[in-house]
C-alpha cells in the first residue's frame, strides 16, 4: 500500500535552538523524511537560529552530520540529502539581546509570497517569553506566524498559567502549537480510528464491560546527561502530567461531535476535569514513587540514579498511579498508569481489560475462559491485538484457547512507520491543532498533578527503590494486586 502524500503550502521553519539536541535528533531528521517523500514545497526554507557561531555552510555541515547519525543509511538518498541541505540557512541570534533579530527579519522578508512562518522554540521555557517579545518587536508576529513549543509547560499550575499568560500576550491561542510528541505517534492516532471509525468497540467502551485500563510507558534508558534537568522534574512531571494523561484522555473521552481540533480537545478537557483527586488522604493507596538503584541496563551493568546524579535526591524515576474518572461512563473503572526509567524493557502500551463472561457455558475440562483484552502497543513494534477465546482446532472435545487477532503494523503496512515529529511538524503548517495541547488542557492536567506532589510531601510515603532492569518496586505490584489484578508486562 503506498502512502498518500498531501502537499502543504510554502513555509519557512525557524528553529530556535537549531544546534541543540532536539534539532539534531528529531527535527532535522523528521523534516528530511518529509522532504524525501517530496512533501516539502521547493521554495520552503529551514532556518537554524541560535547563539553558536555558524554560517549557512557550517550549519549545513552540522545538519549533514545529524542526518548521518539519526537517519538510517538506506534512507539517505544522496540527491535528496543535497536538496534538503540547500534549504538550510542559519542566523546567529541571542534570545536575551538585540543581536541577530533584524538579520532574521530581513532573511524572512526575502520571501515575499506570504508564506507561513513557523517559529519552533527548541529551547528551555525560560527563553519563551524573551523570544516572543523580540519576535514581536521586530515585527515578525502577524497572522502568518505560528509558535511551536515543547514541554515542560511549567512545573506546577501557577508556573504553567504564568507561561501561558506570557505567550498569550504575543500570540493568539490559534497560533500556538504545544507539542506532546506522544500524540503524533501512529498507534495513538489509531486509538481515535479504532474507537470512532468502528461500531464494534463503542457500545462496550464503558464500566459495564471494561474492568480496568492500564497505561505503561517503560524505558530502559537512565537519565544519563539529562540528570540536572531530570532531577528538577521527576517522572510525574516529565511523563505523567503530559504523555500518560493525554493517552488516558484519548481512551476515556466521549465521542466528540466532530473531528475538529476543538471538539476533540473539549472532550479531553472534560476527562481531565473529571479525574478524582488524589490527595493526602488517598495517596498512599493510589500512588507509588520510586528511584532506580544500580542493576542491569540493555548493555550490561548500570549505575543507580544517585550515582549518576552525584548527590542525594528524592526525585522519582518511576511512578505508578491508580486514577479514577468520576463520570457515568467510567465510575468504578480504575485507570492504572506507570512509567519509569531503567525498566525491564522499552515498551509503551495501553491495555483495555474487558470484564469476564457473566456465565460459564463450557465445562472445566475445556480450560479457563480468559476475559477479552485489547492491547495497543505504541512502541516498539506498533500493533493492535484483540485477545479473544476460540476453540482449539481438533476433533473430540471442546478446548478453549486465548489468542490475539493481531494487526502488526510492520506486517500490515510495508512502509516505515513515520516518527511522531514528521506528522506534527507539518500539522503546524496546515494549521491543524488536533494533536497539540490547548492551554486549558495543560492547566487542568497540573490541577490534578499538584495535589499529588503536595500529598507526597505531607505523607510519610518514602521514595521506594527498584533495581535497574526490573518492572519497578514491589509496591507497584502490590498496588494493583490489592485490587485482584496484575500488570500486563508485554506479550
Ligand atoms: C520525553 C521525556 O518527553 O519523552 C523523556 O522528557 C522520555 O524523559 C521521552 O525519555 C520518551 O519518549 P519516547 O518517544 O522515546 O517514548
Amino acid at each position: 500500500m503506498s502512502r498518500q502524500i498531501i502537499p502543504v503550502d510554502p513555509f519557512d521553519y525557524i528553529i530556535f535552538g537549531g544546534t541543540g539536541d532536539l534539532a539534531q535528533r528529531k527535527l532535522l531528521p523528521a523534516l528530511f523524511q518529509r522532504d524525501l517523500d517530496r512533501q516539502l514545497p521547493d521554495e520552503c526554507r529551514l532556518i537554524g537560529a541560535a547563539r553558536s557561531q555558524h554560517d549557512d555552510a557550517s550549519y549545513r555541515h552540522f545538519a549533514r552530520a545529524a542526518l548521518e547519525e539519526f537517519v538510517p543509511q538506506e534512507e539517505r538518498e544522496t540527491e535528496c540529502v543535497e536538496r534538503f541541505l540547500q534549504r538550510l540557512c542559519y542566523v546567529v541570534v541571542d534570545a536575551t539581546a538585540e543581536d541577530g533579530w533584524h538579520r532574521l527579519k530581513s532573511l524572512l522578508d526575502e520571501a515575499d509570497d506570504g508564506r507561513i512562518r513557523a517559529f519552533y522554540l527548541a529551547v528551555g521555557p525560560a527563553l519563551f517569553d524573551d523570544i516572543a517579545e523580540r519576535l514581536e518587536s521586530v515585527g515578525l508576529i502577524d497572522e502568518r506566524a505560528r509558535l511551536v513549543i515543547e514541554k515542560p509547560f511549567g512545573r506546577d499550575l501557577a508556573t504553567a498559567q504564568e507561561l501561558n499568560r506570557a505567550i498569550g500576550q504575543h500570540f493568539g491561542e490559534e497560533q500556538v502549537f504545544r507539542i506532546d510528541h506522544y500524540l503524533g505517534k501512529e498507534t495513538v492516532q489509531n486509538l481515535l480510528a479504532l474507537r470512532f471509525a468502528n461500531t464494534l468497540f463503542e457500545p462496550l467502551w464503558n464500566s459495564a464491560h471494561i474492568d480496568h485500563v492500564q497505561i505503561t510507558v517503560a524505558e530502559t534508558v537512565g537519565v544519563g546527561d539529562r540528570a540536572s534537568y531530570y532531577d528538577r522534574a521527576g517522572a510525574l512531571r516529565d511523563m505523567i502530567q503530559n504523555h500518560l494523561l493525554q493517552l488516558l484522555c484519548l481512551v476515556a473521552m466521549e465521542p466528540p461531535a466532530s473531528g475538529s481540533a476543538d471538539a476533540i480537545r473539549d472532550e479531553k478537557l472534560k476527562v481531565l476535569r473529571s479525574l478524582m483527586p488524589i490527595s493526602v488522604d488517598n495517596a498512599d493507596a493510589n500512588t507509588v514513587r520510586a528511584q532506580y538503584n544500580a542493576g542491569a541496563g540493555p548493555d550490561g551493568k548500570v549505575d543507580g540514579y544517585l550515582d549518576e546524579l552525584g548527590e542525594e535526591s528524592d526525585t522519582e524515576t518511576f511512578v505508578a498511579l491508580k486514577a479514577e474518572i468520576g463520570n457515568w461512563r467510567w465510575a468504578g473503572v480504575p485507570f492504572y498508569m506507570r512509567t519509569g526509567k531503567r525498566m525491564a524493557m522499552k515498551m509503551s502500551e495501553i491495555v483495555i481489560q474487558f470484564k469476564p463472561i457473566p456465565h460459564a457455558l463450557f465445562s472445566e475440562s475445556s480450560g479457563k475462559t480468559v476475559a477479552n483484552r485489547l492491547v495497543l502497543r505504541l512502541q516498539p513494534d506498533e500493533s493492535v491485538k484483540q485477545w479473544i477465546m476460540i476453540k482449539d482446532p481438533g476433533p473430540g472435545g471442546m478446548r478453549l484457547k486465548h489468542v490475539p487477532l493481531d494487526i502488526s503494523f510492520a506486517d500490515a503496512f510495508e512502509e516505515r512507520t513515520p516518527e511522531a515529529y514528521e506528522r506534527l511538524l507539518l500539522d503546524v503548517i496546515r494549521g491543524n491543532q488536533t494533536l497539540f495541547m490547548r492551554r486549558d488542557e495543560v492547566e487542568a492536567a497540573w490541577q490534578w498533578i499538584d495535589p499529588i506532589y503536595n500529598a507526597w510531601s505531607d505523607t510519610s510515603q518514602p521514595v521506594r527503590k527498584y533495581t535497574a532492569g526490573t518492572w519497578g518496586p514491589s509496591q507497584s505490584v502490590a498496588m494493583i494486586e490489592r485490587d485482584g489484578r496484575t500488570w500486563h508486562d508485554g506479550d
